[in-house]
């Protein structure tokens, strides 16, 4: 496959320093990309150019087909009309209003995730990995679908397990070009190793979706609101409301979008929250800083956070946007160009891929001379930030934006809020090694030490 990154007036250094899987001698940098006008894929790191191709091109790469035998046609895989239809219909399920509603979920979970990392207290690194996730998973089930994964442990570390694995596969399939072709594919033991955990991941939602639905059936039959029982309205209510009042999915569909908000929401918030805990670590300063914030609206008292407090919360998210510009979790993501995309100095032709270098978007010329340092003050004065607000593209942008973006903003500042109030943590940001397997992760170097505060 031949590439041309059009750099704009991005280094390019920068640009492929994320980038593991692509061989370097096939990157091709031209400002000018009719100096190479053959490449089958175009990468864009200009931010204005990369929402024209955002908006423009709504339709996923090809490669992203990869993940249908899992997340079918779910809002990250889906074609485009079915994609229109429900992203539409699923919106209303992640608003402001609703997902302040979990805010009480998010402080129970974060007071979780403190019990558990206590064995952890003084006893030098350790891997926090293994907590992150398992607590966001745990989140995400019991706001998204209202049910509480702890009930299972069984069940639900073979699905941890089968998710992890789930991703190598599509990592190793992407990287191996002879597996592309289905015919090829479906006659490979990695094809036999997707079966097996596809089994476990589709077992779990849809045992999930029976339950639900049949609670859901009952209730309605008794005359009791038709809801799950929680105070807020679970993501799955709202599609069981939408497919038995109004015929809007049937049950695959349904399970397609659980899937989707199971693997969108826990690695992402999980990661980033990992990278974070590395960051704050590393950085003493900032750490203080932090506590100061947090001292000034919850002084000595560890009450649960509120909706009200979050929004008091400046610095500890500028911390948490400055961990998302320098580790971008999804470091590229990719259209099909439907059609002939006119950028700034550049048209795209029709019939292309084209990378939206999210990695590169973070490391533009606008960022400044500093885009390389971490420095969360930038987030505190506007005049520090670039004037394009599509530089900053952690949650992507235009109109496949990340649904979950409020949500996640919400749940990891409440952890953190939490964690920090208990622990005072350490950490070595350039012992981290980087890999991509679908997200952008710690290889190894995640480690953090933790101090009861
Ligand atoms: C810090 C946490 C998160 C980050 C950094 C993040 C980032 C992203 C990015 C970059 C995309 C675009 C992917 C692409 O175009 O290939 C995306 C899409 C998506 N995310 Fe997130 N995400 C986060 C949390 C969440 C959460 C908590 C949920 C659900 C509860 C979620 C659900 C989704 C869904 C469903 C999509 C597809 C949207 C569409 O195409 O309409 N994400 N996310």
């Amino acid at each position: 496959m031949s590439v041309a990154l059009l750099t704009g007036k991005g280094p390019p250094s920068a640009l492929y320093a994320g980038c593991s899987s692509l061989d370097h001698s096939e990157l091709i940098f031209r400002e000018n990309p009719h100096d190479y006008p053959h490449a089958s894929c175009s990468v864009v790191t200009d931010p204005d150019d990369c929402l024209t191709v955002a908006n423009t091109c709504l339709q996923k790469d090809n490669f992203y087909n990869f993940a249908k035998p899992w997340l079918g046609e779910g809002l990250v895989t889906g074609i485009v009309p079915i994609w229109k239809h429900h992203r539409k219909l699923l919106n209303p399920a992640f608003s402001q209003l609703v997902v302040d509603g979990f805010q009480g979920v998010f402080n129970s979970q974060a007071r979780r995730l403190v019990k558990d990392m206590e064995t952890e207290v003084g006893k030098g690194p350790f891997d926090q990995w293994a907590y992150t996730k398992r607590n966001a998973l745990e989140t995400i089930c019991l706001t998204a679908l209202g049910v509480d994964f702890c009930e299972n442990s069984v069940l639900n570390s073979q699905y941890e397990h089968a998710s992890e694995q789930m991703f190598n596969v599509l990592v190793e399939r992407f990287q191996k070009f002879w597996l592309h072709s289905d015919f090829i594919y479906n006659w490979s033991s990695l094809k036999k190793k997707q079966e097996r955990c596809l089994k476990i991941l589709h077992n779990m939602s849809n045992t999930i979706l029976k339950t639900r639905k049949a609670s859901y059936l009952n209730n309605k039959k008794n005359g009791l609101e038709a809801s799950t029982g929680t105070k807020f309205k679970a993501f799955l209510d709202l599609l069981l409301e939408l497919s038995i009042e109004k015929g809007a999915f049937n049950d695959l569909e349904i399970r397609e979008q659980v899937d989707t908000m199971i693997v969108g929401g826990h690695d992402t918030s999980a990661i980033v929250l990992m990278f974070t805990l590395v960051m704050i670590g590393s950085y003493p300063k900032v750490q203080l800083r932090i506590i100061e914030e947090l001292y000034d609206i919850f002084g000595n008292d560890d009450r649960d956070v509120t909706k009200q407090d979050l929004s008091q919360l400046v610095y500890l998210e500028a911390v948490l946007k400055e961990t998302m510009r320098v580790y971008p979790i999804v470091p590229v993501t990719a259209r099909l160009l439907d059609r002939n995309v006119k950028l700034k100095n550049v048209t795209l032709t029709a019939g292309r891929t084209c990378g939206m270098f999210l990695y590169g978007v973070h490391r533009h010329a606008m960022w400044g001379p500093d885009a390389e340092e971490f420095k969360p003050e930038r987030w505190l004065d506007p005049a520090t930030l670039p004037d394009s607000p599509n530089a900053f593209a952690a949650f992507n942008m235009g109109r496949r934006i990340c649904i979950g973006k409020t949500y996640a903003y919400l749940s990891m500042k409440t952890t953190l809020v939490h964690l920090l109030r208990h622990y005072r943590v350490q950490a070595d940001h350039t012992k981290m090694v980087l890999k991509i397997d679908v997200m952008l992760k710690p290889e190894c170097g995640h480690y953090i030490s933790i101090e009861k505060r």
